[in-house]
């Protein structure tokens, strides 16, 4: 058996503790809020645990001596942002106590307005639950109003080190699952399609994940996509039987007119989308729904659902409707 750190003649050695407790295998998260004035505040934080499901709860530790401990403190709202295993930059960033941490760091308001890190693995958008003090932190309760997540590899943190998770994803899970991996590519004003050989256009699809901006489509073709401009678009599952959808979507770095495609890819007017030879029922509807939301600029979120369901929309602020369908 291991020897006792601490004992009830020797008082707890507070180095000794920490270091046992950094034992403990966690992601790495930036909590974030935004001060009377609006300004937004963030720091990088380990202590986030999920707590309940229904109601949907979750929880942070905030230590009393950070600089923003004043605005977490009295803010209605925060949100979790969990990073992805390329992030170790922004959590030293967010660890540091420099000033303007989120001029470098693409942010959203989403439904509390409290920043939401465009990259990221997971955010949880929450609604303060109920605070409580607790020694040199207060533990802050937040009641999740709206959430993202994808399928990046998680940034993992043990013994005041960064860690890598190893197989992020179940042996095959995208493989056994069976999941789809779409991408909606657009390049002024067109997006592209590829074709099925038998009449149809279906969403251009990748079985890796985007590196160093380019995407490997299957089939062959590798784009160039604009950096940091893909985001998670759908998520769902359909009736029938088939696997489920995981949708991005990405523009295209260069125009669409100088884009070397092969002969089953084109680009298609956004306004004129062939929704009559897009075979399945699911992606011919999350089509139409991108087109009004790209004539708009106002792109949602959805999970779950064929066409909607739950959803956080993206962009400027916008009165957010549990359940609303677009
Ligand atoms: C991996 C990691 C995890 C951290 N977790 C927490 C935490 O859970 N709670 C906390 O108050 N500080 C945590 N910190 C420390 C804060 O990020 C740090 O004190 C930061 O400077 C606070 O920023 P601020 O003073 O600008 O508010 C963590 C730091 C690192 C590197």
């Amino acid at each position: 058996m291991l020897a006792p750190a601490a004992s009830t003649s020797s008082p707890i050695d507070s180095v000794a503790l920490r270091r046992a407790l950094g034992t403990f295998v966690t992601g790495v998260t930036v909590i974030t809020t935004r001060d009377a004035d609006g300004t937004p505040r963030g720091m990088t934080a380990n202590s986030f645990t999920s707590v309940s499901l229904d109601p949907p709860l979750l929880l942070v530790c905030v230590g009393k001596s950070a600089h923003s401990f004043a605005a977490f403190n009295s803010s209605p709202s925060f949100a979790v942002n969990l990073l992805h295993e390329g992030q170790t930059d922004v959590s030293n960033l967010f660890a540091s106590k420099a000033a303007n941490k989120f001029d470098t760091v693409s942010h959203d308001r989403i439904h509390t307005g409290s920043p939401v890190l465009t990259d990221c693995l997971s955010w949880f958008d929450c609604t303060v639950h109920r605070r409580v003090d607790a020694g040199d932190h207060v533990v802050l309760i937040g009641e999740v109003q709206a959430f993202g997540t994808s399928p990046s590899a998680p940034l993992g943190f043990c013994r005041g080190r960064y860690a890598n998770v190893k197989d992020p994803l179940p042996p095959g899970w995208l493989a056994s699952h069976g999941m789809i991996v779409g991408y909606l590519i657009e390049a002024d004003g067109q997006l592209l399609l590829r074709s099925d050989g038998k009449g149809g256009w279906v969403l251009p699809s990748a079985k890796r994940r985007i590196a160093d901006n380019e995407l490997k489509l299957e089939g062959g073709d590798a784009l160039t996509l604009v950096p940091d401009d893909t985001f998670l678009y759908s998520v769902f599952d359909v009736t029938d039987g088939d696997p489920g959808y995981l949708i991005y979507r990405a523009r295209l770095a260069q125009d669409s007119a100088s884009a070397a495609l092969s002969a089953g890819l084109r680009f298609f007017p956004i306004d004129q989308l062939p929704y009559d030879a897009i075979p399945t029922r699911e992606i011919s509807a999350m089509l139409r729904r991108y087109a009004r939301e790209s004539a708009s600029k106002r792109f949602g979120i959805y999970m779950d659902s064929n066409d909607g369901g739950r959803l956080a929309m993206v962009g400027a602020a916008q009165p957010w409707a549990p359940n609303s369908q677009s």
